[in-house]
C-alpha cells in the first residue's frame, strides 16, 4: 500500500507537471485561424492523427483553430515564448522577420497552383523555410490554400472599379502596394476582423482563397467576386528552432515524418476543396460571380505588375527569377 501510495503522488505530481507518469509526454499547441474545413485546418488535424499514430503517447498534438488562441500577428512571438508550437501563418505575415517571402505575395506572379509547387520544392523554396532561422524560426513545411479572388459591394471588372474602395488586406506591404497601383486603399485587419468589417462597411472589399470567402461567409456579406486569381495565399508551417533542435530525436523524427505527409496531404487536398467550396459559394445564389475576360486579366495585370520591382530589391531578384521560371 505504501508503494502504492508513492506511486499514486508520483503520478498526480506528473500530471500537475503537465508530463505522462510512465514518460515524458510532450503536449504540443498548434495554432491557426482559420477553419477546420479548410486545406489548412484539414492538414493540421492530419498532422496530429499520424504523429500521435507514429509517436504513440509520447506526445499529444492540440489543436486549435479560427484564431482561438492567437491571431496571426501574435502567434509567431507565442511559438518564440513556447506558449504554442506550431503556427501555420499565410505567407503574407511574416513581413517583420524576413523580406524575402515577399515574393509570395507578387501580384501575377504564379500561372496555377502547380507552379507555386514547382517552386517551393525548388531549390529557391526550399532555402526560403530558413529565412527567419536567425530569428530563432524554422519552417517544416509549406501547405496550399490557393489563388486570390476578389470581392466588393460593386462589380470589380476592371481595375479602376477598384478606384477609391478601401479593401482589408493581410498584414503585407506588398499587398498594401498592390492595391495603392489602382487607386485603392488598403487597410490591414486580422483574419479574425474580416467578416464583420465586410457587414459593417468598415471596408468595401477583400481579397481571398475560395476556401476562406466560403468557410468565413465572406460571400455572404458581399455582392460581387471577380475570379482574378491574381496572387497566391499559402502557408509556412513555422517552429521554434530552439525548441525543434531541443527535442528528443526520435519525437523530431516522428514529428518530421508526420509533418511530411501532412504537407502532402493538405497540397493534395487543396484543389480538391477550392473546387468544392467555390461552387458551394456560386450556389448559395448570395453573391454574384464575375468571371474576367483575357482583355480584362491583362489591364489587371498590367495595372498590377509594377509591384514586382518596388520589392525586387528586399527580395532578391534570383528569387523571383526562380519563382517566375515556374510558369
Ligand atoms: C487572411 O488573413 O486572410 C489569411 O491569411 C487567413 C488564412 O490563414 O488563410
Amino acid at each position: 500500500p505504501i508503494t502504492k501510495h508513492i506511486l499514486a503522488a508520483g503520478v498526480a505530481a506528473a500530471a500537475l507537471m503537465g508530463v505522462n507518469a510512465a514518460s515524458a509526454q510532450e503536449v504540443i499547441k498548434f495554432a491557426h485561424v482559420v477553419a477546420p474545413n479548410t486545406p489548412k485546418g484539414q492538414g493540421a488535424e492530419f498532422f496530429k492523427k499520424r504523429a500521435e499514430e507514429i509517436l504513440g503517447d509520447k506526445v499529444k498534438i492540440e489543436i486549435y483553430p479560427n484564431s482561438q488562441l492567437f491571431d496571426d500577428d501574435k502567434v509567431l512571438p507565442a511559438i518564440l515564448r513556447g506558449d504554442v508550437q506550431f503556427g501555420a501563418p499565410s505567407l503574407a505575415k511574416f513581413g517583420k522577420w524576413t523580406k524575402k517571402l515577399q515574393v509570395y505575395d507578387l501580384p501575377f506572379l504564379f500561372k496555377d497552383m502547380d507552379a507555386v509547387s514547382c517552386f517551393q520544392n525548388g531549390e529557391k523554396g526550399q532555402e526560403l523555410l530558413n529565412s527567419m532561422s536567425g530569428k530563432g524560426l524554422t519552417g517544416v513545411g509549406y501547405w496550399h490554400n490557393g489563388l486570390k479572388q476578389l470581392s466588393a459591394n460593386k462589380p470589380l471588372r476592371a481595375p479602376e472599379d477598384a478606384a477609391g474602395l478601401k479593401f482589408r488586406i493581410q498584414s503585407s506591404d506588398v499587398i498594401a502596394a498592390q492595391f495603392e497601383a489602382i487607386d485603392a486603399v488598403p487597410q490591414k485587419m486580422a483574419f479574425s476582423e474580416t467578416y464583420s468589417a465586410l457587414q459593417t462597411g468598415v471596408v468595401d472589399g477583400q481579397e481571398n482563397t475560395w476556401s476562406n470567402i466560403y468557410s468565413k461567409k465572406f460571400f455572404e456579406v458581399q455582392d460581387y467576386i471577380t475570379e482574378s486569381n491574381h496572387g497566391l495565399l499559402d502557408y509556412m508551417v513555422v517552429t521554434s528552432t530552439k525548441w525543434w533542435d531541443g527535442l528528443d530525436p526520435e519525437i523530431r523524427a516522428g514529428l518530421t515524418q508526420a509533418m511530411n505527409e501532412a504537407s502532402d496531404y493538405a497540397n493534395g487536398l487543396s484543389a480538391n476543396l477550392t473546387a468544392e467550396q467555390r461552387q458551394a459559394v456560386i450556389d448559395s445564389g448570395e453573391t454574384e460571380i464575375l468571371s474576367v475576360s483575357a482583355d480584362d486579366f491583362a489591364k489587371w495585370q498590367t495595372a498590377m505588375k509594377p509591384v514586382w520591382d518596388e520589392f525586387s530589391g528586399d527580395i532578391g531578384q534570383d528569387i523571383i527569377d526562380a519563382a517566375a521560371a515556374c510558369n
